[in-house]
């Protein structure tokens, strides 16, 4: 297979820094004018251009020593040294199944022998994952190689390869505010920053400057591993501007949570923020900071298991024109994300984030429902230390069918929960770098190149909650939002698209 893709086009322009691609973008603006839909077809002229350089990467996880920061740090080495294993079902290689970007493929176009299919990573040039740079903060001081072992992940086998090459990973200590994750966190807290939050945040950026420096990294990517906080109350004067958030900074104001501080050292530092958690991290102000200063965020909450699969299935029930009306979803996991999610208020910001996936769809069909009503819609999330890591999650989705009929499905998935995130993990960081080195132009109308907005929605697709510029739609159905990041990669060097169902 070959590993580089070169466009035969007077309309992409291949130059030593850049790619250049013109891209007429198709859109329909419809009005409603007595009782009718007046719908005009309306294009856009663009051109994208995408620097060519793959900078040298380097991620910084808060929540390093957990189960997800242990374990992609480790599946990343263990790739970079082709490591393989034995199990009771015989020797394991390292791969990045479950990655969109290393494992799934797109379509090229035909070939001789039919349809050729490249792997996504191979449509622009971008960062591999075994060249990604790892460093951290967690408020626990276990070194890396205890923590892979405490997370009780990885087979036993590879765990002692390992180790030698993680043990010197230490994260750098966190901010520890106990109000803001659960009580039941509090023995692993060994490794907290003191002072106030403004010494706090100063003392982030120091160790973003110190990774960078001692690294020797192009570009840093923070990313929100950690533990899933309670929703920080959105008071006015504090959070609703980026200037009064910076102001409470200073005024030690307590309502700003740990994660709300590294995203604004990270958006104060120039590195692009991902929030893996579902936490309301990115409070107004926060958001206002990042567009004053131009810096990527993405988030909310990965969208890994249980998700991911409602995300299909409800867009596939809706579009089938059948009418979901209860939806309950059951979790029980033992790791410690669990036992943080066992705290009532964590739970909270956990079932908010879920809820939320079915919303668009729902409201999309106003045969079905009419404005206001949606499926009853139940999370449950249980702490079962003895399944560890091994997440089980069973749905039972009751729809409405032809003439008074019900359709029940029922789904039981269990799967190792980490082993999901990490590959996830790695799609984020990859593509916020790539996003920050894609520029557009519309024809006629703008001279200069500019970047995509701050708010990142298209990572959507690896975001349970997917945040969006303001005013911009939700989408929350799987394959449009795959659709929306293999389509935008096209237009950087003019493939054929499928129909791009929603804007950047
Ligand atoms: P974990 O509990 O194993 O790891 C979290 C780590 O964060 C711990 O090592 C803890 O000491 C550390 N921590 C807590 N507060 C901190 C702070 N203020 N600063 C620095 N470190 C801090 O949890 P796991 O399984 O790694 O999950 C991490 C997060 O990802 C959770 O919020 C979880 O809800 C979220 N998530 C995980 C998914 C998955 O694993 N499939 C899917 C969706 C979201």
């Amino acid at each position: 297979m070959a590993e580089t893709i070169k466009v035969n086009s007077p309309n992409v322009v291949y130059t030593p820094e850049y790619i250049e691609a013109k891209y007429t973008y198709h859109t329909t603006q419809v009005a409603c004018d007595s009782g009718c839909y007046v719908v005009t077809p309306r294009s856009t002229e663009f051109v994208f251009r995408t620097e060519r350089r793959v900078p040298r990467l380097g991620v910084m996880l808060v929540g390093w020593g957990g189960n997800n920061g242990s374990t992609v740090t480790a599946s990343v080495i263990a790739n970079y040294l082709g490591l393989t294993w034995p199990t009771k079902e015989g020797m394991k290689e390292a791969n990045y199944l479950g990655s969109l970007m290393q494992s799934s493929v797109v379509s090229l176009g035909t070939g001789e022998e039919g349809d050729v299919y490249v792997p996504f990573r191979n449509l622009l040039p971008m960062v591999h994952p075994n060249d990604i740079v790892f460093d951290g903060w967690d408020i626990s001081s276990m070194d890396l190689a205890s923590a892979m072992e405490r997370a009780c992940v990885l087979d036993w086998g590879l765990q002692q390869q390992l180790k030698p090459h993680m043990a010197a990973m230490r994260p750098r200590p966190s901010i520890y505010r106990p109000d803001f994750i659960a009580a039941n966190q509090f023995d692993r807290a060994d490794n907290v920053l003191t002072g106030t939050a403004a010494q706090q945040l100063e003392q982030l950026r120091c160790d973003i400057r110190d990774f960078r420096s001692k690294s020797d990294v192009d570009k840093v990517i923070l990313l929100w591993t950690a533990n899933t906080e309670r929703f920080a109350l959105l008071q006015p004067g504090v959070s609703d501007t980026a200037d009064n958030l910076l102001r409470a900074i200073q005024h030690d104001e307590k309502e700003i949570s740990p994660s709300t501080l590294f995203a604004v050292a990270s958006i104060l530092e120039g590195c692009p923020y991902i929030n893996g958690s579902p936490q309301n991290t990115f409070v107004p102000g926060l958001v206002e900071l990042a567009i004053r200063h131009d810096v990527p965020l993405a988030g909310d909450d990965f969208k890994s298991g249980q998700t991911k699969l409602k995300s299909v299935l409800v867009d596939y029930l809706i579009s089938a024109g059948l009418k979901p009306v209860s939806i309950v979803s059951y979790n029980h996991l033992g790791n410690n994300d669990g036992k943080n999610l066992s705290s009532t208020k964590q739970f909270n910001s956990k079932e908010i984030s879920k809820s939320s996936v079915v919303n668009d769809m729902v409201s999309s069909n106003r045969i079905m429902f009419r404005p206001g009503e949606h499926p009853d819609h139940c999370i449950v999330i249980k702490y079962v230390p003895y399944v560890g890591d091994s997440k089980r999650a069973m749905d039972e989705y009751t729809s409405e069918i032809m003439m008074g009929g019900h359709n029940t499905i029922v789904i039981h998935n269990t799967c190792e929960d980490s082993l999901l995130a990490s590959p996830l993990i790695l799609d984020l960081v990859i593509l916020a770098e790539l996003c920050t080195r894609i520029k557009l132009r519309a024809i006629g109308t703008n001279e200069e190149f500019e970047p995509f907005h701050p708010v990142l929605s298209i990572l959507a697709y690896l975001c349970k909650a997917p945040m969006v510029p303001q005013g911009a739609p939700v989408v929350n159905a799987l394959f449009s939002q795959r659709a929306c990041i293999e389509n935008i990669m096209k237009h950087c060097t003019q493939l054929y698209c499928r129909p791009l169902e929603w804007a950047y």
